[in-house]
């Protein structure tokens, strides 16, 4: 299991002096819309140049039609980025075509699939996709399991069922992760550690117990000793 920490705080600045408290540790560090929008490409850059410990999850849930979004995973690729995700409601043959353009590409990225995004509760996921969250997710990481991509965003509540619908080897990323139990915040469906672990979940993605705790290396350096 590895672990992934959102650079979630508000400035550059702040993210980079994160990143820098870090630099010796073997993380994943998550890069969201707001950050990539505001920060860009030289953002990227200096995450690389802080530590080539970093694995960089570029967080962009791309969704648009095939042609446009294999032409932005080709752009997202040449970041030199090592994951990045796009929306499995995109549909496979949109995802197909993504994993079709970066096989041309040499070491191209991993690809994750979102499949329902937490914010919606069952009455308004089902006014778009008219399914249950959980019948829907799960179909969607079907598909994107056939589609060839490596794997799925989901709670850590949903990663054992998906593998058993696809196979073991199919990475999940889980948010929602308090490592010792700490506060919940907004999030709804928490896990810790062992949660994780009981869940088989491959990536689980930290902010807050991390990026806001008093000392972020002494707690990072806690949930590596664990996982
Ligand atoms: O601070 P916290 O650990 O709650 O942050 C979790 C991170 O994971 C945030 O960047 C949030 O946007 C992201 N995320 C999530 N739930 C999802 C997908 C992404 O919390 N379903």
């Amino acid at each position: 299991m590895k672990l992934c920490v959102a650079l979630d705080l508000p400035t550059a600045k702040e993210n980079l002096n994160l990143a820098k408290m870090l630099k010796n540790e073997n993380i994943w560090l998550k890069v969201g819309l707001r950050s990539y929008i505001r920060d860009g490409n030289f953002f990227i850059e200096e995450l690389k140049q802080i530590s080539t410990n970093f694995k960089l999850f570029l967080d962009l849930k791309i969704y648009d039609i095939p042609n446009t979004m294999a032409d932005a995973s080709e752009s997202i690729a040449k970041l030199g980025v090592d994951m990045f995700n796009i929306h499995a409601s995109s549909g496979k043959k949109a995802m197909v075509t993504v994993m079709n353009r970066l096989s041309q590409i040499k070491s191209p990225p991993m690809v994750l699939a979102v499949t329902a995004l937490t914010s919606f509760d069952e009455t308004s996921f089902s006014a778009v996709y008219e399914k249950s969250i959980e019948k829907k997710a799960t179909q969607f990481a079907i598909d994107a399991y056939q589609s060839g991509l490596n794997g799925v965003v989901c709670s850590v509540y949903e990663s054992r069922v998906i593998k058993e619908k696809t196979t073991q080897n199919f990475l999940t990323l889980t948010p929602g992760i308090r490592p010792f139990g700490e506060e919940t915040q907004d999030q709804k469906r928490v896990g810790t550690l062992k949660t994780a672990k009981d869940e088989m979940s491959d990536f689980i993605v930290v902010g807050r117990p991390i990026y806001e705790a008093n000392d972020p290396l002494g707690i990072t350096k806690r949930i590596l000793e664990n996982i």
